[in-house]
């Protein structure tokens, strides 16, 4: 008798333990799935962004070893450079410490005066401290016009 109420008794315990465990990944799940949607109501979705292209002038108004600066569409300078094979843009920020570089034509080459830093008429960075490439824009040249694609404001 004593053996048959604890088989019932255990099959009881069994029965409760399905029952919690059932309730708590379910507690757990509705507890998940209203966070995920917490925090995407809290947190604003990031806003693709937008490019437009800006006409930078005339391949005549930049000849070979050429550079130009211009600011972009966030307010920073930039240089667009035609370095005798294609014509490229880059941010002015040198990737080290931020100082401006400078466009050495005859070396076909951008440096930065503060730490000595290089980089190549492709904008990768050679030479000094900087430990990646110079920001590059995308250019687009239609009819001898040129157009650098800047973020819309
Ligand atoms: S800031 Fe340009 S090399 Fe340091």
């Amino acid at each position: 008798m004593d053996e048959k109420k604890e088989k019932t008794s255990e099959e009881l315990s069994r029965r409760d333990f399905l029952a919690n465990t059932a309730m708590t990944l379910g507690l757990v799940g509705s507890l998940g799935a209203g966070a995920v949607y917490s925090v995407k109501y809290l947190v604003p979705a990031k806003k693709k962004a937008k490019f437009i292209d800006v006409l930078m002038g005339n391949l005549k108004e930049l000849p070979a070893g050429s550079a130009r600066e211009f600011i972009d569409g966030q307010g920073k300078k930039a240089l667009l450079v035609n370095n005798g094979q294609e014509i490229k843009a880059f941010s002015k920020i040198c990737t080290h410490l931020g100082c401006e570089v400078e466009w050495h034509a005859e070396k076909k080459e951008f440096y930065c005066p503060c730490h000595e830093g290089f980089f190549d008429a492709n904008g990768k960075n050679i030479a000094g401290p900087p430990p990646r490439p110079l920001d590059e824009y995308k250019v687009t040249v239609k009819d001898d016009n040129i157009f650098v694609a800047l973020k819309e404001v």
